[in-house]
């Protein structure tokens, strides 16, 4: 049984454990505005929005792609989808904005176009006479696509909502309603979907109901379902163990729990590692980001997983919990073949060490994929290193994409490491490179694009080490690092594509 708030009313459904709420939604509640697209995240015309009870009054609504959101985790939340927006008549900012600037055509992504305004319009309701940032919109709607309308009205339509007048739903600003479904709890009350609030009841768990999946955001793993057709009879979710779901500060570093979400995760990321804040805000979509977890990222042990290559660069560790008890591994030894890792049976990522950052150490992290919003890398370079006087050190490179796991390059650290970043010392960390790799050939990129770009990469990081700006032709001082990064990496593109060269250019 779960019980939820759908649009302000009480709702308490019995579905199997592996539903959506994309299906619960439409196929056991009628309500057929939510639309299916993709059915992989991917689209976001099924998007929803979604408050949890965890984070404190007022309710923050946080949208998901319900296609791949279990139903079980909506326990103790309210949802809202496009049919609840409306006051009687009188529609809610986003539907009248959209409507006035035409922002429609045939109306498919609509409805997940509006909840995304939504909830942006709701999160800046105390702010709304400060423009609207064009990260923040980018931000908001990088997980929709439209395929006929075009992005110009819909952006149009989103700078516009906060002039629209102020008819809001009755069920957003009830505090009774909100007190309602705070309280209804947030342990399942399902028999075949587990929800355990601590490691002793997971382990338990686990020993009960070996054959079950651990789920934590299910941004990975419920693709099993909608694209595989796989069956779960079972499921044990990870999102309420409490050892889990909390973030320790200790006085070299911190423990994230395995199940805390990017969201989550940013603003510490912000202050302390902003390059590797900077990659999140590439990694999926503010969909993707409100539920996915660091610990499924690295669990799924994908080639091209996006934090995997950052945290080797930083040297963190895994805590893991199994039935012999506890142990610690350096994530360089969890990675053992395509889709292998050291995770004995039964045993779980609990936390995830992260150092502090030593003084004078820096971090680059670059993220190579075909679109810039809501893509997978096709690869992803990360580079650790502090500088004495001229020289390098502690220098750490990590890839993504270059190889059956992500992982580190000894002999390209070995190039740099103690040397002046010199144009040699980076010569020899590129042939370094491609003796040691034998990247993925595969639809995001061959091989070869992939040794290129690579190279490309370091040579990127090169210049930023000397960024003092030089006289071109041209005339106008310009910074090396804008002028040239790009050029290499463009024509590693054209060459896999076998284009034409471009004409020369001066400069
Ligand atoms: C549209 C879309 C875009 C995406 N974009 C990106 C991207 O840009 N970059 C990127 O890296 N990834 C991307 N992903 C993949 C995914 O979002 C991430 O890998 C995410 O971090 C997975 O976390 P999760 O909590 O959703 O994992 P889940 O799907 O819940 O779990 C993934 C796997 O890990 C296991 N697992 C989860 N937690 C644990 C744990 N604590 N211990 C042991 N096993 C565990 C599960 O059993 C499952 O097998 C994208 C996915 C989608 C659908
Ligand atoms: S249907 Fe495309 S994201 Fe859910
Ligand atoms: S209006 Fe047709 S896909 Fe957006």
């Amino acid at each position: 049984m779960i019980e939820f708030f759908l649009n302000g009313e009480r709702q308490c459904v019995d579905v199997p454990p592996d539903t959506s709420v994309l299906a619960l939604l439409r196929e056991t509640l009628g309500h057929c505005g939510t639309k299916e697209g993709c059915a992989s995240g991917d689209c976001g015309a099924c998007t929803v929005a979604i408050a949890e009870p965890d984070a404190p009054p007022p309710a923050m609504w946080r949208t998901a792609n319900a296609c791949i959101t279990p139903a079980h985790q909506l326990q103790g939340c309210h949802l809202v989808t496009v049919e609840g927006l409306a006051r009687g008549e009188a529609l809610h900012p986003a539907q009248a904005a959209m409507v006035e600037y035409h922002a429609s055509q045939c109306g498919f992504c609509t409805p997940g176009i509006v909840m995304s305004l939504f909830a942006l319009h709701e999160s800046r309701r105390q702010v709304s006479t400060i423009p609207l940032a064009p990260q923040a919109l980018e931000a908001a709607l990088g997980g929709n696509l439209c395929r006929c309308t075009g992005y110009r009205p819909i952006r149009d339509a989103a700078h516009a909502m906060a002039a629209q007048p102020d008819s809001r739903p009755t069920w957003a600003d009830d505090p009774e309603l909100e007190t309602a479904w705070r309280a209804l709890g947030r342990a399942s009350h399902a028999t075949h979907y587990h929800t355990p609030q601590h490691l002793a009841e997971l382990a338990r768990l686990r020993c009960e109901h070996p054959q079950a999946p651990l789920v934590a955001g299910a941004t990975d793993l419920w693709l099993g379902a909608t694209q595989r057709l796989e069956q779960w009879p079972e499921v044990i979710d990870l999102r309420q163990v409490a050892e889990l779901r909390r973030i320790a500060a200790e006085e070299t570093g911190w423990w994230i729990g395995a199940a805390v979400t990017y969201q989550e995760w940013e603003p510490l990321l912000r202050t302390h590692y902003p390059a590797f804040a900077h990659l999140l805000e590439r990694l999926g979509s503010a969909q993707i980001r409100h539920r996915a977890t660091v610990g499924g990222n690295i669990a799924n042990a994908s080639p091209i997983g996006d934090t995997p290559p950052v945290l080797l660069a930083l040297e963190a560790r895994l805590r893991l919990a199994g039935p012999e008890g506890e142990r610690e591994l350096p994530l360089s030894a969890f990675f053992l073949d395509y889709r292998k890792t050291a995770l004995r049976p039964g045993e779980c990522i609990v936390a995830i060490w992260l150092p502090r950052p030593e003084n004078g150490s820096q971090l680059r992290v670059w993220k190579l994929s075909k679109r810039r919003e809501d893509d997978i890398s096709t690869l992803l370079g990360a580079f650790h290193w502090r500088q004495t006087g001229e020289r390098l050190q502690d220098v750490r490179v990590a890839f993504g994409g270059m190889a059956a796991t992500p992982l580190r390059v000894p002999t390209v650290e070995a190039a740099l490491e103690g040397k002046p970043a010199t144009a040699e010392a980076f010569a020899d960390a590129k042939r370094a490179l491609r003796a040691a790799l034998t990247p993925l050939d595969d639809v995001r990129g061959s091989a070869d694009y992939r040794l290129t770009a690579a190279a490309n990469l370091l040579e990127r990081w090169a210049l930023t080490l000397r960024p003092e700006p030089r006289r071109y032709p041209g005339g106008g001082a310009r910074c090396v690092r804008s002028l040239n990064v790009c050029r290499p990496i463009t024509l590693a593109l054209r060459r896999a594509r076998r284009c034409p060269p471009p004409r020369p250019r001066c400069g």
